[in-house]
This record gives structure tokens, C-alpha cells and sequence, in this order.
């Protein structure tokens, strides 16, 4: 029964529509390993993305309670606090308006210690937005019954939990703070009571952030998850902007990016930023407390960045310079805008 929903969900528009909004890394690979289909889609996708990002992400708070070894944000200069409420509904009704379908509640910080304020800005996304596509990054250790539930009840769209360690020991000494146990226990609980109320959402994706500490573990990791999980990934870290210290080293500079013609991030306190590895606000484009998003999106920094990454001069940005993620080359990116 629960295979056969999964297939009615699949090709229903708003399966697809969902998995389409989940899958922009498959367009680039598609893009990439095919031409001829990926100029036709990146094509439509800059006409029809042109004037309001295709995906907004908010920070609803910069608090954390882990010190992951690979993450930068224990430096932030920003303040750590949950976003104000009214500013947050200021940013969904602007994107109600610009008919922003698909977000991604992510940032520098952990959504359930916002213990008492989570549900509160969701629920009010779904009141204004009601077919919005919902991205949750947790840390899991939080994520109890009561959140495992409401996240059901909400029908959130992904779930994506980093575990970082197939052992309790390789994990507890990448993610400081937190326990193995609670954060293994909380994600199946999760994917467990979603099957025994029969509900396909959340689709829960297990990743590893692979580093030095935990490269021997990532073929365990994929066993571990593999038939437990909807998704498992094991993806390499990356440096932030130079901010933490690289496992691999593989420094890119100059690409063009797709991030700032469709991405949107929005910290706790309104600084709208480029791309999702600013996580200090070091270019920032604008405050959503003052300027609304089209406003944001359309002024004249934003399309300085976007000139610049079309010509494949992204290195001339302090940000882009310091970036280490791998990003097809300036010919390629170039092709598909003017060929
Ligand atoms: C900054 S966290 C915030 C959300 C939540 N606290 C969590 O850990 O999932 C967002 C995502 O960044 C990932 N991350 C942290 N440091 C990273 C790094 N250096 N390279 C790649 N991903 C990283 C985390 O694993 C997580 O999936
Ligand atoms: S990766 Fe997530 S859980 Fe770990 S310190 Fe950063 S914000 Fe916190």
C-alpha cells in the first residue's frame, strides 16, 4: 500500500513538482553529461527565474548546541538568536507575493532549539504558502517524538540529517557535544512512525560530511543507511570560504555559480547573503528589515555578481575567491546563457 502511494506520489504534479524543486544538482549533472538538454533547460529555468529566487533559505535561529569540528560557525561574529517573528512573516509574505515556492530551513544554527518558536514560523509558511516545498536541515539530536510528529503532521518535504560517523566514537568527536545514540535513535524514530501512519513525507535523507576523522567509515556509513534511510549521501566537506581547514584539497577559483541566480539566504538577523557558504555575512546584499526580496534580488550588487560569475570573473568577488566547491567551467556556464 505504502509502494503504492510512493508511485501516485511520484507522478502527481506535486510529486514531481517536488522532486524536480529537490533535484538542481541532477540538472547540472543532466546539463552536463547532455548538452543539448541542459542548455534547453537552463535556458527556461533563466527566463522563468530571472526576477525572484527559485529557492529562499532562512536561518530561524543562529543558536546551536553542537561544536562540529568542521564547521565555522562557533567564529560568527552575527548575533546568535531566532529571527524575529514579524520580520520572518515581512519575508513570507514578500515571497508569497513573488510566488517563492521552495525553502530550505537551514543556516548556521539548530532549528529545534528553538524549542518553543519552530512550529510557530512553519505553520505560518503553510498558512500563507500552502504548497510551499519544505527543506529541514537538523542535527537530529533534538528532533524527539513530538518534533518526529509534527513534522509528519506538516508533510515536510525532506529531512536531512548529517550523521557523521558510522561509530559513536568517530561521530562524537566530529559533531562535539552531541550524542551517537540520541542522534541514530531520533532519525529512525522518525523515518519508523512516518511508515507505521502510512505517510510518505518527510523523505529523510542520512548524510556524512566526509573529513579526516571520518573517511575510514563513509562504506560503513552507506551500509548502515542504505535500506533505512530514503537518501544517503557521503559528500566531502568543504572549507566555507576558507574558514575551516579542507580535508582534500582542490581549490577552484573563478567558476561561474548557478547559486546566485537561484538561491536566496536569509540569516537570523534579516542580512540577505549570496551564497549558503557565507555563513559570517561577509557580502551581504542587503537586509530584508529595509528592502524587500525582489528588491533584493534585482538591485545592483546582485546583478554585479552575477555579471561577473556570466564573464567567469567570480574571482574578482572576495567571497567567490576564497570558494573551494566544484563548479562547472566559465565556457560551459557561458554556452548556456548566450548560445
Ligand atoms: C551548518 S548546518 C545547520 C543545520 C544543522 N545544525 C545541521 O547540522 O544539520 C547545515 C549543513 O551544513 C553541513 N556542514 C557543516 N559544516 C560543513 C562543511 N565544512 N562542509 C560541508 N558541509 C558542512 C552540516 O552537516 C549540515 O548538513
Ligand atoms: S553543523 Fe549544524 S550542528 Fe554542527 S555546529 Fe554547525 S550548525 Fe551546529
Amino acid at each position: 500500500m505504502n509502494s503504492l502511494k510512493n508511485i501516485v506520489y511520484k507522478f502527481s504534479s506535486a510529486g514531481f513538482r517536488r522532486h524536480l524543486g529537490v533535484s538542481m544538482g541532477k540538472f547540472q549533472f543532466y546539463a552536463l553529461k547532455a548538452p543539448v538538454v541542459g542548455k534547453m533547460i537552463w535556458r527556461e529555468k533563466i527566463k522563468r527565474l530571472s526576477d525572484k529566487p527559485h529557492h529562499v533559505s532562512l536561518e530561524l535561529t543562529s543558536v546551536c548546541n553542537a561544536k562540529c569540528i568542521m564547521c565555522p560557525r562557533h567564529n560568527m561574529e552575527r548575533e546568535m538568536k531566532v529571527m524575529d517573528f514579524n520580520l520572518f512573516k515581512k519575508i513570507i509574505d514578500d515571497c508569497a507575493e513573488l510566488g517563492v515556492k521552495r525553502f530550505g530551513l537551514n543556516g548556521y544554527g539548530e532549528i529545534f532549539t528553538a524549542k518553543k518558536y519552530y512550529a510557530q514560523f512553519i505553520d505560518y509558511l503553510q498558512s500563507k504558502i500552502p504548497d510551499a516545498v519544505i527543506i529541514i536541515n537538523t542535527n537530529a539530536s533534538l528532533m524527539w517524538e513530538e518534533q518526529a510528529q509534527y513534522l509528519i503532521d506538516k508533510k515536510i518535504d525532506t529531512v536531512h540529517v548529517d550523521i557523521d560517523g558510522a561509530t559513536k566514537k568517530t561521530f562524537e568527536t566530529v559533531r562535539e557535544k552531541l550524542n551517537f545514540e540520541d542522534v541514530v535513535n531520533n532519525t529512525k524514530r522518525l523515518i519508523e512512525l512516518r511508515k507505521a501512519q502510512g505517510k510518505i513525507l518527510p523523505k529523510v535523507r542520512v548524510g556524512m560530511i566526509v573529513q579526516k576523522e571520518n573517511d575510514h567509515e563513509y562504506k560503513q556509513h552507506y551500509e548502515m543507511w542504505k535500506d533505512v534511510a530514503d537518501y544517503t549521501s557521503q559528500d566531502y566537506m568543504v572549507s566555507r570560504l576558507s574558514s575551516v581547514v579542507k580535508y582534500k584539497e582542490e581549490k577552484i577559483v573563478g567558476h561561474p555559480c548557478s547559486l546566485p541566480f537561484f538561491d536566496l539566504n536569509i540569516w537570523s538577523d534579516g542580512n540577505a547573503v549570496m551564497c549558503c557558504d557565507d555563513w559570517n555575512a561577509e557580502e551581504k546584499m542587503g537586509n530584508v528589515m529595509n528592502s524587500s526580496i525582489k528588491e533584493i534580488w534585482n538591485n545592483d550588487k546582485f546583478k554585479n555578481v552575477r555579471k561577473l560569475h556570466q564573464e567567469g570573473r567570480a574571482a574578482e568577488l572576495s567571497t567567490c575567491s576564497k570558494c573551494d566547491w566544484s563548479r562547472p567551467g566559465p565556457g560551459w556556464f557561458q554556452a548556456h546563457f548566450e548560445g
